[in-house]
């Protein structure tokens, strides 16, 4: 019987052949232990001299790191090891040798295995982030359809520029100026008017010269868009989101969180509501932690949102920025138009701002001003303009850039971990 290793606690005691990979090996005279990856999951081999004869052995001692095989042998239970399970070998079939596989269990330098990022990723750590990214995107969509949003596809190709046109990809369209789509937003409003709650998960693309270990210049982003939500509602929403693909990662990645180290007792904090403090307010704590060159205006940096961040143990909310510091779009306070409805939501353990959100504009006026005020192609935005000539409604929705998100649940130190392959400043390769 072919199966996978995620299969074998249903094959106890029966005779099973896996196709896999030599993750690593330890031999002696008489004993051979295989560790063997198939993808779903990891297990051990036990290659016994006595029990296999001569010939299986030594071709068992000789595989090498990386090689593809099928092993065929008998499912055993096994408490010592951490999947419950080991294999009692039969008999090894090589598919393919591997010769000199260049990722050794040995460290190596960032650089080399970011040049080996095709073969990096078949390592423990990096399956594990993998699966743990997968598992917010499955939770992602298990949220969005429970509360009755429906998924729809902003396109990439575009000629609008969301947030600001510094930082666009421009490519031709033809005779036409395109860009790559730095935000889906805009067209999720449009489509929150035809559907009333949508979501959207896609690639997006920033030309941000930054080099942290936050920014990637191709990310992929979860964009909810609400009709006849405010900013509050929008709120509620993205805690109760964020708390729930923290749970469902809790509960259905326990090896992975494991084998990364993950101290989990932190994640269960992580339910709803979360804290909210306003923009003044965190600059006022700022001021009296010694940031003191930061004004009313400025935007937070990476430090200064850290250290908002490591007074809760919960995401916090930071309200109400300064309207000079947001995009065009975003709903002025009617109380106070020096600053937004707006909220960023900023991760604990100083991984940053995971959510961008707000309320937007639905005045057809207001938003022709705002446009006008940020110089935008009046032909360019027309379509999104007459969003607020035919039934306009308050709405708001947020972005959830995933692989920061991954970074945090998983608790991996930079963002190159968390995407297959990663397009940072100077790296297009592999
Ligand atoms: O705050 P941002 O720029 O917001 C928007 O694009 C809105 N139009 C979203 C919306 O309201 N529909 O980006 C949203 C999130 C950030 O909070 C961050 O998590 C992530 O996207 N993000 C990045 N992630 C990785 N690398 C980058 N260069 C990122 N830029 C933003
Ligand atoms: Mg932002």
């Amino acid at each position: 019987m072919k199966i996978t290793i995620s299969q074998v606690s249903e094959y106890v005691d029966q005779e099973v052949t896996i196709g896999g990979w030599l993750a690593n090996k330890r031999s002696s005279g008489k004993i051979a232990f295989l560790q063997l990856r198939d993808g779903s999951g990891y297990i051990q081999g036990v290659v016994v001299k006595e029990d296999v004869g001569e010939e299986i052995f030594a071709r068992a001692k000789s595989i090498t790191q990386e090689s593809s095989l099928y092993v065929t042998g008998i499912v055993q239970t096994d408490e010592r090891s951490p999947f419950g399970y080991e294999l009692q070998v039969k008999n090894v079939e090589i598919i393919h040798e591997s010769v000199d596989y260049p990722i050794t269990p040995k460290s190596h330098g960032t650089d080399f295995l970011m040049d080996h990022r095709h073969l990096w990723l078949r390592s423990k750590r990096q399956h594990a982030v993998m699966k743990i990214r997968n598992e917010i995107i499955r939770a992602t969509y298990e949220f969005f359809n429970n509360q009755g949003f429906v998924k729809i596809d902003p396109p990439i190709l575009t000629g609008s520029a969301p947030e600001g046109t510094t930082e666009l990809f421009s490519t031709k369209y033809f005779d036409e100026d395109a860009f790559l789509s730095q935000s889906g937003q805009l067209y999720m409003e449009a489509c929150a008017m035809a559907l009333g709650k949508v979501f959207s998960f896609g690639p997006t693309f920033r030309a941000e010269k930054s080099k942290t270990r936050r920014h990637l210049i191709e990310f992929w982003m979860i964009e909810p868009e609400m009709a006849f939500y405010d900013f509050e509602d929008s709120l509620k929403v993205q805690e109760d989101y964020v708390s729930y693909i923290v749970q469902s990662v809790l509960q259905n990645c326990k090896l992975e969180l494991n084998t990364l180290g993950r101290d989990v007792e932190k994640l269960e904090k992580i339910k709803a509501p979360f804290p909210r403090i306003t923009y003044d307010e965190a600059l006022k704590f700022l001021h009296k932690q010694g940031f003191s060159d930061i004004q009313w205006g400025d935007d937070f940096g990476a430090p200064h949102e850290t250290a908002i961040a490591e007074s809760y143990e919960k995401p916090v909310f930071i309200t109400h920025y300064p309207t000079s510091l947001k995009p065009f779009y975003m709903q002025p306070d009617p109380e106070r138009e020096e600053v937004v409805l707006c909220a960023d939501l900023i991760a604990p353990e100083g991984y940053g701002e995971i959510i961008g959100g707000s309320e937007r504009i639905h005045d057809f006026e207001l938003l022709e001003k705002r446009i006008e005020e940020h110089k935008l192609s009046k032909d360019t935005y027309n379509w999104y303009l007459e969003l607020r000539k035919y039934g306009s409604v308050p709405h708001s929705g947020f972005g959830l850039g995933l692989e920061r998100t991954v970074a945090w649940i998983s608790g991996v130190e930079h963002v190159r971990e968390t995407i297959p392959f990663p397009r940072l400043l100077n790296r297009l390769y592999p």
